[in-house]
């Protein structure tokens, strides 16, 4: 039987819409509220301790919005908090996310990769096994990009500040010899008609929104908790819905109900 209950997206902030719109196309009529925890974000320079405390307080408040089940659309929050998730709900289907090491690895022909994502996630051991299972002969540059994350939560996408923030990031990148880089952030996919600009065409910008998408789509499948809903959108913000209502029509289209949350 359908199930018309809907799934819970969170991130720290607007990043995670990237992953939302992937679902969105892949899933239209799917019931959609997503977490924005923008008086947290951002979450890259945040302890593992505190985004987990997070995770554990947006998963509780998502379920008791009847969520049939939870993406975490932040590689910086499946890092520090998706194992426990899955201890606390064994029986919930959740789907987090981590930079495309794999991918990446079989398409670079430099044999150079590059990962652009934030600190907490780069210093994780979640990413270190990542490394350690598909990186192979392949050699992979992290960098991470304090700072970034702020400029897309302002809705600016491709002003100045932007462009030379994330110049300074790739540039190290590009002059060790890397063809291919990871999104390794979800707020980042929205950089990327900037980013195009910016390197070489040859150069492949990975991410993993798509693969979030389908993964949420076999296990909502396997369990029979898939939806013929009315696709509505809900956002919950614990930041100034007002901000993140400017910020929205550059990130997202089609209709939203906005809320705030204290959780
Ligand atoms: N969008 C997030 C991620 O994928 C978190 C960014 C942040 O809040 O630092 O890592």
């Amino acid at each position: 039987m359908p199930s018309d209950r809907p799934i819970g997206v969170f991130d720290s902030g607007v990043g995670g819409l990237s992953v939302l719109a992937e679902i969105r196309a892949l899933m239209p009529r799917e019931a959609l509220v997503y977490f924005a925890d923008n008086a947290h974000v951002p979450y890259g320079e945040k302890s593992a301790d505190a985004i987990r405390a997070r995770c554990r307080a947006i998963a509780a408040f998502l379920l008791e919005q009847n969520a049939k089940a939870l993406v975490l659309a932040c590689n910086t929050a499946t890092a520090a908090g998706v194992a426990e998730l899955r201890e606390l709900y064994p029986e919930l289907p959740i789907v987090g996310m981590e930079p495309a090491v794999k991918p990446a690895a079989k398409a670079t022909r430099s044999g150079v990769v590059g990962v652009l994502a934030t600190t907490g996630t780069l210093k994780s051991a979640r990413f270190a096994a990542l490394l350690d299972r598909f990186a192979g002969d392949v050699r992979v540059i992290t960098q991470p990009c304090p700072g970034l994350v702020e400029r897309v939560e302002a809705g600016d996408l491709d002003g100045p500040q932007t462009r030379a923030l994330l110049a300074g990031f790739i540039e190290p990148l590009l002059a060790e010899g890397c063809d291919t880089l990871i999104l390794g952030c979800t707020h980042y996919p929205f950089l990327k008609p900037l980013l195009r600009t910016l390197v070489p065409p040859q150069v492949s910008l990975i991410d993993t929104g798509a693969a979030v998408a389908r993964r949420l789509q076999d296990l909502l499948d396997a369990r029979g908790l898939s939806g013929q809903g009315d696709g509505a959108l809900t956002v919950w913000t614990t930041g100034d819905p007002q901000r993140i209502a400017q910020a929205l029509p550059a990130l997202w289209t089609g209709p939203v109900s906005l809320l705030y949350s204290t959780v």
